[in-house]
């Protein structure tokens, strides 16, 4: 191993960079998570989270990572047997179904070509057909991290309304949660899912759900088994601050520093720079002549962008290269799109000149690695950021 001296990029689409600010909170010492100043902690930051996913129900938070969260919101909704309609957008709603059969539950997965999100049309087709409501949720993921494609969850709603259907809506935003415009309420979304590790600039750690009053009726009579995922124990011990089990401690001192920072910058001011940078980047891989995996701009991900590979070049031979030069992590192609796209992280802590930074080694790293391509693309990006202040 050849010593790297200098930053670490650490440009994956989650877990993100965390800003010195969160590390430096949680090195804080360990408290008591039965004591007063611990309840004020976690009051503190249940009450924050409400604003961060834009809700006034509330927020649980598990001491687990992202797919712990994906199934407190099955279990606790859900009766086995119950049928759920699924969009095959990429690896994650995939691994999101497979969970939900595991869980003996029916699921209409409907396909994509993991360039596109979710159909609206066929979300009002299915449900408009399902005359006798066996259709209990549509689960949706906002960002699909395998593939850079955000899909409109308000049109999704929407959907659902037209077909006057009562089905839950459960939306996976885990990496778009404090990096792209997301509305719990007012969107009308029943169980949001999110985690630590992305947006939110914490390590991994927690998972979150957020949950409607229709989700909470629905919790009375769903049947699935559930003991550490359970809501109603959880909801009871947070009222006063307290949890049903030892939490996160450490973690909930950095996500009240990451709270501050995100409400220091402002949520819409935090969502613009996203934009902008995924704009950027957008530049730079048309300037290099490659394509974007996501195929409707209407639906580009602002949290991150899969770069497709031009023909028959190996994306994770790539990567290698770029990781012993440069230092620099991408994000590898999961399942279907495996060795066939890279993808470029721009969420969280980030900035213009860490921008530049990781266009700069990928476009080195395509050069070294003889991938045919037009050199130019970091500059276009440049340029583009220097056009569009931020
Ligand atoms: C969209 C999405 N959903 C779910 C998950 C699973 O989360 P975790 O790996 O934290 O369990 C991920 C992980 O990257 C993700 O990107």
């Amino acid at each position: 191993m050849t010593f790297q001296s200098g930053r670490h990029f650490l440009q994956i689409p989650g877990p993100t960079n965390v800003p010195d600010r969160v590390l430096r909170a949680l090195s804080r010492p360990t408290i008591d998570h039965r004591g007063p100043e611990f309840a004020k902690l976690s009051l503190g930051v249940l009450e924050g989270l409400k604003r961060i996913f834009q809700t006034s129900g509330p927020v649980v938070i598990y001491p687990s990572s992202g797919t712990g969260a994906w199934e407190a919101a099955l279990v606790n909704t859900l009766s086995a047997d119950d049928k759920v309609l699924m969009f095959e957008t990429g690896h994650f709603a995939t691994l999101w179904r497979n969970m939900a059969v595991a869980l003996g539950l029916e699921v209409d997965f409907v396909p994509t070509d993991w360039r596109h999100g979710v159909d609206p049309n066929i979300v009002e087709q299915k449900l408009t057909e399902d005359k006798d409501h066996r259709i209990k949720s549509v689960m949706a993921v906002h960002n699909e991290t395998s593939t850079g494609v955000t899909s409109n969850i308000p049109l999704v709603r929407k959907a659902i309304d037209r077909a006057n259907h009562p089905a839950l809506l459960m939306v996976d935003t885990i990496s778009s949660l404090a990096s792209i415009d997301y509305r719990h309420e007012e969107w009308g979304v029943d169980v949001t899912v999110g985690c630590s590790q992305k947006g939110l600039m914490l390590p991994p750690g927690l998972g979150l759900n957020a949950v409607s009053s229709k989700a909470l009726d629905a919790a009375k009579s769903a049947k699935l088994p559930r003991s550490f995922w359970d809501w109603e124990a959880m909801l009871a011990a947070n009222k006063i601050g307290f949890f049903p089990y030892t939490p996160a401690t450490n973690l909930l001192y950095g996500l009240q520093e990451a709270i501050h920072m995100l409400e220091e910058e402002g949520l819409p001011n935090v969502f613009a720079r996203h934009d902008r940078h995924a704009a950027a980047t957008r530049r730079a891989v048309q300037a290099w002549g490659l394509e974007v995996l996501c195929a409707d701009p209407q639906e580009y991900s602002s949290s991150l962008t899969a770069v497709m590979m031009p023909g028959g070049c190996d994306a994770d031979a790539l990567l290698d290269l770029i990781l012993k030069k440069f230092d620099m992590c991408l994000g590898i192609g999961l399942g279907k799109v495996k060795g066939k796209i890279f993808r470029i992280g721009h969420l969280g802590n980030f900035n213009d000149l860490m921008l530049a930074g990781t266009l700069s080694g990928i476009e080195m790293g395509l050069s070294l690695a003889g991938i045919p391509f037009s050199k130019g693309g970091a500059a276009a990006a440049l340029e583009y950021l220097e056009d569009t202040p931020g």
